[in-house]
């Protein structure tokens, strides 16, 4: 009932000055405790499953895929489906099939023409199949032999750069580098504002932002204001969720019912989403 794509949340937040979150999916109670805080708070959210988590659940896209599609089809807010992190060309194809509607396709890792001739190919795959596609612009800095991630600890990406990489990929959305990077468990990044105020300004799709877990709650919103609209939280899910599971099984060596502990760290997930959508405008 509540499945909607992406294209249109991601719409809401840059018609409000706002953002998004979009949160990382890896079990069912991923999907339950993001839905469940999203409901609380009566705002919308996108489900992410990326393409490590399929390859997790054995390189089967359907079953987590459609796990999240259910879970946000019953939830009392607009709820939509993304495929992130892709870097295999076959699951941008199958995609729609799977309900998503948007990828994150990541050729952030190689040479920079390599990366913007696979980006726009992706891109025209996407468009074929009705999916809006987001990309990361890796390399930064014209050394095309040392290519970098654009989440790698320093990298920064630089406004010409991008709108080129825009104009050339035909990409809906950009992954931007602001000084966030990917899986910090401590809240200890510095984001450049100026920078994603600039980057704003130059291009005209929205600007998303990866590595989310390690950034501040002040400088989260302050993000936002400045002109992103897409905030990509996993990590921070992964601490609620296994600190809780720790406590609980600390606390009863005799405990064997999975419910017991996967309730707390659903709970404690939910808490996380909950703490994250009350921060963002
Ligand atoms: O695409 C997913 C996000 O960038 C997650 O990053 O796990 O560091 O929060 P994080
Ligand atoms: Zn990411």
């Amino acid at each position: 009932m509540a499945l909607v794509p992406t294209a249109e949340l991601v719409a809401g937040a840059v018609r409000r000055g706002g953002a998004v979150a979009a949160v990382n999916v890896v079990t069912l109670e991923h999907a339950e405790a993001i839905c469940a805080a999203a409901e609380a708070a009566g705002i919308g959210v996108i489900l992410q499953i990326s393409e490590n988590a399929v390859r997790y659940h054995g390189g089967r896209l359907e079953p987590i895929a459609a796990a999240g599609a259910a879970v946000a089809r019953l939830a009392a807010v607009p709820v939509s489906l993304h495929l992130d992190h892709v870097t295999d060309d076959t699951l941008v194809a199958r995609a729609a099939e799977a309900r998503f509607s948007s990828v994150m396709y990541d050729a952030g890792a190689l040479p920079h023409g390599e990366n913007l001739a696979r980006t726009a190919r992706a891109a025209r795959v996407a468009h074929a199949n009705g999916l809006w596609i987001e990309a990361e612009l890796g390399h930064v800095g014209g050394k095309p032999d040392a290519p970098r991630s654009a989440h790698a600890a320093g990298v920064r990406t630089d406004p010409g750069e991008a709108e080129e990489y825009v104009s050339r990929t035909g990409v809906n959305a950009l992954a931007v580098a602001v000084g966030s990077r990917h899986a910090m468990t401590a809240r200890t990044a510095l984001l450049d504002t100026g920078l994603i105020g600039r980057l704003r300004d130059r291009l005209d799709v929205p600007l998303v932002l990866h590595g989310s877990s390690g950034v501040p709650d002040d400088q989260l919103r302050a993000a936002a204001e400045a002109g992103i609209r897409k905030v990509n939280v996993g990590t921070a899910l992964g601490v609620a969720m296994t600190r809780s599971v720790r406590a609980v099984l600390a606390g009863d060596e005799t405990l064997v019912d999975p419910r017991t502990y996967l309730a707390a760290a659903r709970e404690a997930m939910s808490g996380t989403v909950g703490q994250l959508l009350s921060v963002l405008p």
